[in-house]
């Protein structure tokens, strides 16, 4: 598939059809991920592939499996009425969407700065480059006709995902990613509309 029309169809994809991704496409996806740009050359990221259900129902038994729609109601951080309805769709298949997929891939990066607390922006540079590698995946999985999801861990999720997968204190989690065919009536949410015009500024602001 071309690039900008990989671009144009990717979407977060929460609901997947049962079909299961060949290993040399998975493997094709995800080496997409190390030709992304890297602030230090490294690009000493890991990534986990987990096909196993059982494995992947056990990595991310951390994620929360009964929200509904009322708990979106509750968060009061919501204002506009077009992210609250994409909420409404994706929160309460936080766990689904993952435990669905035929594959939870999850990205690792090694922590070199505390980018909790960050002295500059550039400590913040580790963080930057290993989601470029995921936008790769994304992209990447899309031109192969699958879709994607992600998860950005919370509370214990990271702890959990390690005690079951034996990575090292060292890397830490950015996001779980669920991949797989698209179901048929998979709900893509509507998205706030973006003027071109008013974003993108010539010369100057
Ligand atoms: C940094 C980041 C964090 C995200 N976290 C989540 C998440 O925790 N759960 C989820 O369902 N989607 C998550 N998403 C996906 C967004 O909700 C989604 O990309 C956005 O609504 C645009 O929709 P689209 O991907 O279909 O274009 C995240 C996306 C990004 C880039």
């Amino acid at each position: 598939m071309e690039l900008y029309e990989a671009m144009r169809l990717r979407r977060s994809i929460r609901d997947f059809s049962d079909e299961a991704i060949p290993e040399e496409t998975l493997t094709k996806i995800v080496a997409s991920a190390y030709t992304a740009p890297a602030n230090d050359h490294f690009r000493d990221w890991h990534y986990i592939v987990i096909t196993d259900r059982e494995l992947m129902k056990a990595a991310v038994n951390g994620v929360p499996k009964d929200l509904t729609e009322k708990s979106v109601d509750e968060m009061t951080f919501i204002s506009d009425p077009v992210q609250k309805e994409s909420y409404r769709v994706a929160v309460p298949k936080q766990y689904r969407m993952l435990t669905d997929a035929a594959a939870v891939i999850i990205p690792l990066m090694k922590k070199k700065t505390d980018i909790l607390n960050p002295g500059s922006l550039s400590d913040l540079n580790c963080y930057a480059s290993v989601w470029c590698s995921i936008e790769n995946v994304w992209l990447a999985a899309t031109s192969e006709g699958y879709g994607c999801n992600l998860r950005i861990p919370l509370n214990d999720e990271e702890k959990i995902a390690r005690d079951v997968l034996g990575f090292p204190e060292e890397y830490m989690i950015p996001c779980f990613i669920g991949i797989g065919r698209p179901a048929k009536d998979a709900v893509k949410t509507v998205q706030l509309e973006v003027d071109l015009d008013k974003m993108i500024h010539w010369q100057k602001f």
